[in-house]
């Protein structure tokens, strides 16, 4: 007799990891491939993080830790709101987390039941609205365009039929590395205030932005759940650790379900992290390696046949509309893996209705790929 499974498992995979699997794949069969899929820096964690963790694998005991973190680190996280955006910050109300993804897992947890609906931007990272509907919580996808940076308006949530309890935020944005401006995101903060809707603000791309440093939500209001990571502008994607700013109501009840979820964020990461704060020069200077990508690729692939590319501020994507192309970006991004050994990612998994017609390009690898993928784009388009 076949046993129960629940429907909560039955959200869509991930198409980026099968495009990686198969890019891998290629590659362990000699072949040469260049990786424009990967949503991760290709740099390790900074020299100073790395000490610190040899250092406390050979002192420190590496039990569990409070479940909200540990007190130093959640204080230099507070601090850094200082730094970096003008803000005091209660070191209270920040808690350490297993990556932003353990973050929004606790956040969605305390603040929506489930049948709340919750608005989010399409395209968008397909975690938000495959955790939201494993968790019975209804994501209402806003069909944001070019003509807007590919970031929600107060005038795609008017159109939402209510009740809307959630809003989500991410800027810059994966796929399209998009910024939503002071103003822009004033505008949101106010309609969520307006309205008694929870915003939550991903802002795990801060730190990698190319003309304007990114606006925090913080800096306008402290009812929003802020999260934020080591993944990406720290470089230290698979130390598994991110963090949360919560609202004062939201405190006790994230403490609760962490305490029972997690029991405690990685120890070691949260050790060595905390000396990320003070690697500025080396972690500006990925940056401005993801800016020479960047550039590269704004240069050449229109050349090669892209050249619909959303304005990426910031993150390490450029969102490609390959509409005069294909009308299918998943078979496309097959063939082109197998007939040039570029791998990019299809949209599908940003944008279920819409994402056929786009293609992700990642630049955090290095820069003399960036070129060689364009050429080979360029002669395959030509063909
Ligand atoms: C927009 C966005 N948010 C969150 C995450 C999850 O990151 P992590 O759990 O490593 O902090 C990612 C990863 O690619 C992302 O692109």
């Amino acid at each position: 007799m076949a046993l129960k499974i629940a429907r909560r498992g039955l959200v869509p995979p991930f198409i980026v990891m099968d495009v990686l699997r198969a890019a891998n794949d290629r590659e362990a069969a000699g072949e040469d491939v260049l990786h424009l899929e990967v949503g991760q820096p290709g740099t390790p964690a900074p020299a100073p993080v790395r000490a610190a963790a040899k250092a406390a694998l050979e002192s420190a005991r590496l039990g569990y830790t409070d479940a909200m973190g540990v007190p130093s680190l959640r204080a230099r996280i507070a601090r850094s709101y200082g730094e970096t955006y003008g803000v005091e910050l209660d070191p209270q109300r920040v808690i350490v987390t297993t990556g932003s993804s353990g973050g929004f897992l606790l956040g969605f947890l305390a603040s929506f039941e489930a049948g709340d609906r919750v608005a989010l931007a399409a395209p968008g990272y397909p975690a938000y609205r495959n955790i939201l509907t494993s968790l019975g919580v209804e994501p209402v996808l806003l069909p944001c365009d070019l003509a807007h940076r590919f970031q929600p308006t107060v005038e795609l949530l008017d159109r939402v039929a209510p009740p809307l309890d959630g809003l989500i935020l991410a800027s810059p944005s994966n796929p399209t590395g998009t910024m939503l401006g002071r103003a822009a995101l004033s505008d949101l903060v106010a309609y969520c205030a307006d309205r008694g809707v929870r915003l939550v603000s991903d802002e795990i791309y801060h730190g990698i932005a190319y003309e304007e440093p990114a606006v925090s939500a913080l800096e306008l209001t402290d009812d929003a759940i802020v999260i934020n990571s080591f993944s990406k502008y720290y470089s230290m994607t698979g130390w598994r650790l991110g963090w949360m700013v919560l609202p004062e109501d939201l405190l006790r009840p994230v403490e609760c379900l962490a305490q029972n979820l997690f029991i405690s964020p990685p120890t070691l990461s949260q050790i060595a992290a905390e000396t990320a704060f003070d690697c500025h020069e080396e972690l500006d200077g990925y940056v401005a390696a993801y800016a020479r990508n960047r550039a590269v690729l704004l240069r050449e692939l229109p050349k090669a046949g892209f050249d619909r590319l959303a304005p990426a501020d910031g993150a390490f994507y450029l969102y490609a509309d390959v509409s005069r192309l294909t009308n299918d970006s998943q078979d496309f991004c097959r063939r082109m893996l197998a007939e040039t050994g570029v791998a990019v990612t299809p949209g599908m998994d940003f944008d279920p209705e819409r994402g056929h017609r786009f293609v992700r390009f990642s630049f955090a690898g290095p820069e003399v790929e960036m070129g060689q993928a364009a050429a080979r784009l360029g002669a395959w388009l030509a063909d």
